[in-house]
């Protein structure tokens, strides 16, 4: 039997453990190698971060340089412009002298020093002294545009967790320097990725912000039952165990098809079971879940207020429209229709919820399942 894990979750799914996305993928890579800046956008963990690190692998032109920088611990302006430079110098020059040189020739207004690790060819941080008053923040954002010219290549820069962006003070300030350093590179596409769908067709979308209409705005879907039963039955297979097409129709129906929920739910049930699955290890496997969810949930809950959490409960229960009516006010104890309008704005705003056309989902498909199962009402 394989010893190796057959499912992967909470890191990027990467080679084997990567299904289906065929189209996204072609379209990523063609505006990628073409130019293209691209806006990326979906809930959590439904697989953006596989995607484009899925795409960006497989570039083999040599003369194009993909960079991937997670900003999601950047919390300000000056955070970012530190994490944006190291990595562009870090994965643009393969020798130390290089990015000593690198730093020095296009960053000389912030006078970088750098500090080594263990290992100092791939281990080191800069740092500089930025200042918002001076125009060093300018060379730092021309830097990917500086070196690709040196070097003759063209840079692909991708950028996760951007909704963060919206959390830096001034942000739409720094958008806007953003946008104005970034639209006249000819030789640097950006990716920019994130969740917060609200948030981010909010700085993409509105005619009033900075970066409305950077760039070709794709929203992933969700991985269809059609390619995750396959791919759960085989990965079953190959490890030497059965589990029939209706048991991963079913993993599929519980976790709503929510990527990570349906390789999280699969590795359970996979470690769980002997040669032959059970209907039995798929509810254990699934109360397993819920009750390593359940203190995330908890706090999850604490946050909301006592209507938010009531509106959930209509949703949750399968109420995706007319949560208006007097029927369902009364029955739910939402209190009156501008109420409801108000709570839906909030939980889009906390991503808890997504509204397309008049229909609201739940994000966490788990989290909807805890819902359904606690006793709220008499
Ligand atoms: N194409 C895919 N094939 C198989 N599993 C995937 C795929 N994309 C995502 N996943 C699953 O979802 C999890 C979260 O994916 P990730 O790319 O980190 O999502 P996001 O960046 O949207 O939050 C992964 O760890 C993996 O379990
Ligand atoms: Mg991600």
């Amino acid at each position: 039997m394989n010893e190796i894990n057959p499912f992967v979750f909470g890191k990027a799914a990467e080679g084997e453990y990567f299904t289906d996305r065929q189209e996204d993928a072609r379209r990523l890579n063609a505006n990628l190698t073409h130019g293209i800046n691209t806006i990326l956008i979906s809930p959590r963990r439904w697989g953006k971060t596989s995607l484009v690190k899925k795409v960006i692998s497989g570039i083999s032109n040599p003369r194009i340089k993909p960079i991937y920088i997670d900003i999601f611990q950047c919390k300000s302006e000056n955070e970012f412009y530190h994490a944006f430079a190291s990595t562009i110098i870090k994965q643009t020059s393969s020798k130390l002298e290089e990015w000593a040189e690198m730093a020095k020739t296009f960053l000389s207004r912030v006078s970088p020093k750098f500090s080594f690790g263990p290992d100092p060819m791939s281990d080191f941080s800069m740092s500089f002294d930025w200042n918002p008053k001076d125009d060093s923040d300018l060379d730092i954002l021309q830097l990917p545009e500086k070196i690709a010219q040196k070097k003759n290549i063209r840079l692909v820069i991708c950028l996760d967790e951007f909704q963060q962006i919206g959390d830096f003070p001034d942000s739409i300030k720094f958008q806007k320097k953003l946008r104005s350093a970034w639209q006249h590179q000819q030789h640097v596409t950006y990716c920019m990725f994130g969740s917060k769908k609200h948030l981010m067709e909010q700085f993409f979308n509105d005619k009033s912000m900075p970066f409305f209409k950077f760039g070709d705005m794709m929203f992933l879907k969700k991985i269809p039952t059609s390619e995750w039963v396959p791919f759960i039955f085989d990965k079953f297979k190959e490890t030497g165990k059965v589990i029939t097409m209706e048991q991963a129709t079913k993993i599929c129906d519980i976790t709503d098809n929510l990527s990570s929920y349906v390789q999280h739910l699969s590795w359970i049930i996979w470690y769980k079971s002997g040669k032959v699955v059970t209907n039995e290890d798929i509810d254990s496997a699934v109360n397993d879940m819920l009750e390593q969810n359940r203190i995330f949930f908890q706090r999850e809950v604490e946050q909301l207020s006592e209507l938010q959490m009531n509106f959930l409960r209509a949703v949750a229960s399968g109420i995706t429209t007319g949560h208006s009516s007097k029927e369902v006010i009364k029955k739910y104890r939402l209190e009156s229709s501008a109420n409801v309008n108000a709570i839906k704005k909030a939980l889009l705003k906390k991503d808890i919820i997504d509204i397309e056309g008049q229909a609201v989902t739940i994000n966490d498909s788990l989290f909807k399942l805890w819902i359904n199962r606690q006793q709220f009402f008499d």
